[in-house]
């Protein structure tokens, strides 16, 4: 179980949505287990070697997101001796908790990833939980806690299920069970890659979900850079993602657009247009 101390508290969380049943937590070694019976409901999951991907090497946290992010938590909050809570979804290897713990002496993070391989990649830390279980069944998870800031960073494309309809039910079922996460005060920042088209806006991330669905034609998709093939990606536009916030009751109070680069063979054929990394900062609408 790699090097986990005493200093890291992993609940690793097991959700039966019906039963909602708890084992009597157990303890391995340095690590408290709480054992539930997990259902991932119809979600599809990524395997390890595509998971590969996301650890050290391939996701660094990077500078201009970092300063874009962490840069809108306000002084009033980051600036004071404060505690204050972030939850960190999808937060896999927990780098980007880590550099927020280091920053602020008085946060406390929790990470919620659905991938026990990336969470035991955690580097042990007395201020940072740890639970294992998907973004789909915050409530149980978090029974009822409540976060000042909630970062969601390249999570929401993956809640993939068997359809594409499925697939987006999913995802704004999970914006609002982290909108009823948030504190009064809280602020939710959402980074995530768009790919949009010349000729329709939305055409390149639906043709996107269609491509790495389809099992026959993984191998075509892994050929273009897809580490997702196989299995889908659901990516959204800038306009989609706003409309998506405002029917769960989040209001888009800031957000900021990383333009990236793409090889004309990805480019061309999919009539892609803008390509980049968005960030949403919201709060609950007024
Ligand atoms: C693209 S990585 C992003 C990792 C990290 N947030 C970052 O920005 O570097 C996606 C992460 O979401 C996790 N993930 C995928 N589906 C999930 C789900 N249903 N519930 C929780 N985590 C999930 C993966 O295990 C992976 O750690």
């Amino acid at each position: 179980m790699n090097d986990l101390t005493a200093a890291v508290l992993v609940s690793i969380a097991r959700v039966n949505r019906g039963s909602g049943d708890v084992d009597p937590p157990t303890e391995l070694g340095h690590l408290v287990r709480e054992r539930r019976n997990m259902s991932t409901d119809e979600l599809i999951q990524l395997d390890e070697d595509q998971l590969d991907y996301f650890t050290e090497d391939g996701h660094k946290v990077y500078r201009a997101q970092w300063q874009e992010q962490t840069g809108r938590i306000p002084m009033e909050i980051g600036g004071v001796d404060e505690e204050f809570r972030i939850l960190d979804i999808g937060g896999a290897n927990g780098r980007f908790s880590d550099q927020l713990l280091a920053e602020y002496p008085r946060a406390q993070a929790v990470v919620v990833d659905n991938s026990e391989y990336l969470l035991e990649q955690n580097i042990p830390n007395d201020r940072k939980r740890l639970l294992l279980g998907s973004a789909t069944q915050l409530p149980e998870i978090l029974g009822g806690e409540k976060f000042d800031f909630v970062f969601v960073n390249c999570l929401l494309h993956h809640l993939v299920t068997g359809s594409y309809s499925g697939s987006r039910r999913t995802i704004r079922g999970v914006l609002r069970d982290l909108s009823a996460s948030l504190s009064e005060r809280g602020r939710v920042s959402i980074w995530e890659n768009v790919f949009e088209g010349t000729l329709l806006t939305n055409l390149p991330s639906r043709a996107i979900f269609e491509i790495t669905s389809v099992r026959a034609l993984s191998k075509i998709a892994r050929k273009l850079g897809a580490n997702t093939a196989g299995v889908g990606v659901c990516f959204l536009s800038r306009p989609q993602w706003r409309s998506e916030l405002n029917a769960v009751g989040l209001e888009v109070l800031d957000s900021h657009w990383t333009p990236m680069g793409l090889p004309l063979y990805q480019r061309l054929p999919l009539t892609i247009g803008a390509v980049g990394a968005v960030h949403l900062w919201c709060g609950k609408a007024q």
